[in-house]
C-alpha cells in the first residue's frame, strides 16, 4: 500500500521521515536500515542526529546498508558515498564501528562484490526500512530507466549527463566516476518498509508519473506501487502536479 504524507516544506518533510525512522528504531532496536545519499535525505539525517543528541533515539544496535556507491573512487574522496554517509550521519550518532555497510566500489572483482553485498543483506535478515530519494527520471538507487527491473546488486554505467553534471566536483572530467554499483530493484522491493523523501517543484512531474502512472521499468520508482508498505513523504511543491 502506498501512503503519501504531504508536508509544507523540506524541513517538515525531513522531520516526518526522521519520525518514521526513529519509530522503527524504537520498535526494533536492532533493526536494519537501508540508507540513501543525495540532497533529499540530508535534513532527515540532521533531524535524527538532533534527536540522538537529545537522548531520544539510540542507534547502538542498528545495522545499516546503503543503496549505492561509485566505482573506482576511494572512500577518502569527498565525493564518495562512503564519505557522504560518514560526514552527514554515521560520525554523529552511536552506530558502532562495523555496523554500517556500503557496496565497495574499489573491489577488484565487482561480480564477487555484488554477490558479497547481496549475501550480506541476506545474512542481516533483510532490510527493515529502506530510505529512498527519487531521481528526475524516476531512478531509485542507481536503477535507471531500462527494459526490465534489475533484481540484485549490479554495476551500472553512468549517463553522459550525469558524468557532465558531476564534473564540477572533480579536478578534471577524467576523474569523474563512469560507473556505480547499486542495490537492485528486487533488493529494494524486499525491504519490509520503504520511506521515500521527495521535495521541490522540479520533482512534481516525476512524482505524478511514478506513483500515479503505469508501473514500468521506464520509470523504476513506479514499481513501488506494488510494495505492501511504502510511505512517500513529499513537500507541497513535489505534489504540485497532482
Ligand atoms: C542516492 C541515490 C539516488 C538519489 C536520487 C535523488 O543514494 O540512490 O537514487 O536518491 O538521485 O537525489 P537527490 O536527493 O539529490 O535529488
Amino acid at each position: 500500500m502506498l501512503k503519501i504524507i504531504r508536508t509544507a516544506d523540506y524541513a517538515a518533510m525531513s522531520r516526518q521521515a526522521a519520525n518514521i525512522i526513529s519509530a522503527q528504531v524504537i520498535q526494533k532496536p536492532d533493526c536494519v536500515l537501508g540508507l540513501a545519499t543525495g540532497s533529499s535525505p540530508i535534513g532527515t539525517y540532521q533531524q535524527l542526529i538532533d534527536w540522538y543528541n537529545k537522548g531520544d533515539v539510540d542507534f547502538s544496535q542498528v545495522r545499516t546498508v546503503n543503496l549505492d556507491e561509485y566505482l573506482a573512487l576511494p572512500r577518502e574522496n569527498d565525493q564518495s558515498y562512503y564519505y557522504f554517509m560518514h560526514d552527514n550521519f554515521f560520525d554523529h550518532v552511536n552506530l558502532p564501528e562495523g555496523a554500517t555497510n556500503l557496496p565497495n566500489g574499489m573491489a577488484e572483482d565487482m561480480a564477487a562484490e555484488c554477490a558479497r553485498y547481496d549475501a550480506l543483506i541476506e545474512s542481516l535478515g533483510g532490510v527493515d526500512l529502506q530510505l529512498l530519494g527519487l531521481g528526475h527520471d524516476g531512478h531509485i538507487g542507481f536503477n535507471k530507466p531500462c527494459g526490465e527491473f534489475p533484481k540484485g546488486p549490479h554495476v551500472v554505467d553512468l549517463a553522459e549527463e550525469t558524468i557532465e553534471a558531476n564534473k564540477r566536483f572533480f579536478a578534471s572530467k577524467d576523474d569523474v566516476p563512469r560507473q556505480a554499483v547499486t542495490m537492485g530493484i528486487g533488493t529494494i522491493m524486499a525491504a519490509r518498509k520503504v520511506v521515500l523523501v521527495v521535495s521541490g517543484a522540479d520533482k512534481a512531474e516525476i512524482v505524478k508519473k511514478a506513483f500515479f502512472g503505469p508501473v514500468t521499468p521506464q520509470v523504476p520508482a513506479s514499481i513501488l506501487q506494488m510494495h505492501p508498505d511504502v510511505t512517500v513523504v513529499a513537500d507541497e511543491a513535489a505534489l504540485s502536479a497532482l
